[in-house]
């Protein structure tokens, strides 16, 4: 009588095939309305164009600078492009933790934080004087007037510095480098994530024509015919777009899919109203619909002997990783137990495999929703290339991606299920996007050269 009385409470967790299919044709629709020319403004997704319009040809070389901020860590990196061997290496690198005084500080002392994480960085490989060009993967909506001109839309995730949104990342970054005025860099260009790790995977797969990051937050890119995207001058060739599919059903369009559970993560994160696909997806918001779901299957007395806890009743008390770790088979229920009882928790007989049948129900979710919304995208670059079918490689990143167990199994079972005309490959992007924000870098410097 328990499991069918949990079961009841999941069940608006559980999306059918119909449903699913709903979704993706409500994104193809906001697609169409992000990439148009009037209709953008109000358009909940963004599809942002990104200046990106070629992956590499494999003459670009030289050394490079790269920043990744936006994921779980804020890395520093130094790549060499090398032309005979067409390859990338990744030199050296660096992991520098943001406080989270500093995530919800003023924009100055970010920026200020980061030229000294890059100073150090420099300084320990003795290229201060070097000024090299650097690739910048900041993970936000921008609003890009071109490749080294980009304006924050609005903070996502965890972050909320004041003095950014509207504000020019690059300004920002050059003027924090000037009030040190101990090292200079070169011609920046600035990605998102997503073009970063398509970027990096492209130089492997030259079919990589798809960015997806399921970690902290979610979003994808795709290369789009140049003639669709209208806000841009010119019809030839194609361009990288942004999608920022996070944003999608910010305009209620998602609401027969949104849980109570759903509702109030949004209404307790620091962005009410904004990105309500990536809360439903995403390891900055899973753990914690996890920990409300059990809080009320132990306030019903389904759970835990009808107790919670102290440190359960603490906002993002159950880490998202912990959804990963409890569906591991073999370890799994162990590990529940002791995630359980560290929390404070009685655990009584059953209980662990109804948190189990929780988090597997939520990643689920999870997978099946951005299969869907990828579904979307490969549907569409099928049908606006004319193809009677379409063979593509997506470019991954992201923890909840990597380190689940089973999400990429489910996701790409959803993929294949809505996309049928596709032939889809992943390809796990090495070392992050710091190496195809440097590769952007490179093609830019190599077009810049080549129209002087
Ligand atoms: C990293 C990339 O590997 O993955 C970042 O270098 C990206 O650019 C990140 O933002 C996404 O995953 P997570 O889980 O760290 O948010
Ligand atoms: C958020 C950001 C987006 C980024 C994604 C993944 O959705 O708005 O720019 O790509 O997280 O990190």
């Amino acid at each position: 009588a328990t499991l069918s009385k949990v079961e009841d409470l999941l069940q608006p967790f559980r999306l059918s095939v119909e449903k699913l299919r709903e979704v993706m044709s409500r994104l193809r629709k906001d697609i169409i309305r992000g990439l148009g020319k009037h209709t953008h403004k109000r358009a909940p997704v963004k599809m942002l164009p990104t200046f990106v319009r070629d992956t590499p040809d494999g003459t670009e070389k030289g050394d490079f600078l790269a920043l990744d901020l936006g994921g779980t860590n804020f890395r520093v990196l130094h790549v060499r492009v090398e032309e005979d061997l067409q390859k990338m290496v990744k030199m050296d690198s660096k992991v520098c933790a943001i406080p989270q005084e500093i995530m919800l500080g003023t924009g100055e002392q970010l920026f200020d934080h980061i030229a000294v994480c890059l100073a150090e960085f420099l300084e320990s490989l003795e290229l201060k004087d070097q000024s090299l060009p650097l690739g910048f993967t900041f993970s936000f909506p921008c609003d890009q007037k071109d490749i080294d001109k980009s304006i924050l839309i609005r903070w996502t995730k965890g972050f909320a510095c004041s003095g950014v949104e509207g504000e020019d990342v690059v300004r920002l970054l050059r003027e924090a480098i000037k009030r040190r005025g101990d090292y200079d860099i070169g011609s920046v260009a600035m990605v998102n994530d997503t073009v970063g790790t398509m970027m990096s995977c492209g130089y492997r797969d030259q079919r990589c024509e798809i960015g997806m990051i399921v970690g902290t937050g979610t979003n994808a890119c795709y290369m789009e015919e140049m003639k669709n995207v209208k806000r841009v001058e010119g019809d030839e060739g194609r361009m990288c777009i942004n999608t920022e599919w996070g944003g999608f059903g910010d305009d209620g369009s998602l609401r027969d899919i949104q849980t109570e559970f759903d509702v109030t993560v949004d209404k307790e994160s620091i962005n009410p109203g904004v990105h309500t696909f990536e809360k439903m997806i995403s390891g900055m918001y899973l753990g914690e619909i996890v920990r409300l779901v059990l809080i009320k299957l132990a306030q019903d007395k389904l759970l835990f002997g009808g107790e919670t806890s102290e440190a359960l009743l603490t906002p993002e008390s159950f880490e998202t990783r912990y959804i990963s770790e409890i569906e591991e088979e073999g370890t799994g229920l162990e590990r529940a137990r002791e995630i359980l009882t560290d929390l404070g928790l009685t655990v009584g007989p059953g209980d662990c495999e109804i948190v189990h049948l929780v988090c597997d129900t939520l990643s689920t979710r999870s997978a099946q929703l951005c299969g869907a919304a990828l579904a979307a995208i490969t549907n569409r670059m099928r049908v606006t290339r004319g193809l009677e079918r379409f063979q593509t490689t997506v470019g991954v990143d992201g923890t909840v991606y990597l380190k689940h167990p089973h999400y990429s199994e489910r996701l790409e079972d959803t993929v294949r299920l809505l996309a049928p005309k596709c032939d889809i490959s992943f390809l796990v992007s090495e070392d992050g996007s710091g190496k195809g924000a440097a590769m952007v870098t490179a093609v830019a410097q190599r077009l810049a050269i080549h129209s002087t």
